[in-house]
């Protein structure tokens, strides 16, 4: 099988850290291209490093040549500090990488998003998902694969402590967590990072949409 070249944002990141070891140790792909506003700090035979401002994207990503696109960014409102910058990082910068990645020929899109994420809910935070879900359905990639974890789980350098007070909650409650319930369930940043991997690798056409038990499922198969 051809060999194909993936591109990933959000590559310092819980998950797109994860992600990027997967992409470069796994044969199906001959080189990733990250896309990062700071120097990842390690080489890599197969990795080419892509230091850009974010907010001149249409003259940092030009004659790419890539079949898989692989999106992890977001932030926090405590780090944005304005919804405004929120909404900037979440939304504009993903879907200006999906189009300007599609331009240059990309198949697929692959990113993440959250459990619950709803155009039209009140809560910002899903409300921009939900956003994020929709603008990217419309273009005419070959397939649009999303995830929607529920509350991650692993490693940072920071500490957040809305996320570890409700990973504590989650963990006492994870025998409820069965049946239509199951989606709610904590989830590794790990087994998301290989739930995209392998997701990429299945070629469905269109837009496919995995709820978080599913990337359970498939991310540790
Ligand atoms: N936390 C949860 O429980 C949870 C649950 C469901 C869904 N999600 C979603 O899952 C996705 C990934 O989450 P994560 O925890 O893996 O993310 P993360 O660890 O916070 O990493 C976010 C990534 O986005 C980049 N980023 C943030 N602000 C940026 C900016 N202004 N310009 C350029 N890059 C920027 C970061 O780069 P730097 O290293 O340069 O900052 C990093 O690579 C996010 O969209 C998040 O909303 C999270």
């Amino acid at each position: 099988m051809k060999k194909k070249t993936a591109l990933i944002v959000g590559a310092t990141g819980l998950i797109g850290s994860e992600l990027l070891q997967i992409l470069l140790n796994q044969s199906e792909y001959k080189k990733v291209i990250a896309i990062v506003r700071k120097p990842l700090g390690f080489n890599h035979s197969k990795l080419e490093e892509k230091v850009i401002d974010f907010d001149r994207l249409d003259e940092s990503i030009i004659n790419f040549e890539v079949d898989d696109v692989f999106s992890c960014l977001g932030t926090t409102i405590k780090k944005a500090k304005s919804q405004e910058v929120m909404r900037k990082v979440d939304v504009t910068y993903p879907l200006t990488i999906a189009r300007l990645t599609k331009k240059m020929g990309a198949k697929q899109f692959l990113f993440v998003s959250s459990l619950s994420a709803n155009a039209q809910a009140s809560n910002f935070y899903l409300r921009i998902k939900g956003e994020l879900e929709e603008e990217v359905s419309k273009i005419d990639f070959d397939s649009v694969t999303i995830f929607r974890p529920s509350l991650l789980m692993g490693k940072r350098d920071e500490f957040r402590l809305g996320e570890r007070t409700a990973e504590v909650f989650y963990k006492a409650l994870s025998v409820c967590f069965i049946g239509p319930l199951k989606k709610f369930k904590a989830i590794q940043g790990t087994t998301v990072a290989n739930a995209m991997f392998k997701a990429a690798q299945l070629n469905h056409k269109g837009v496919t949409i995995y709820p978080s038990d599913e990337i359970q499922e498939l991310g540790s198969s």
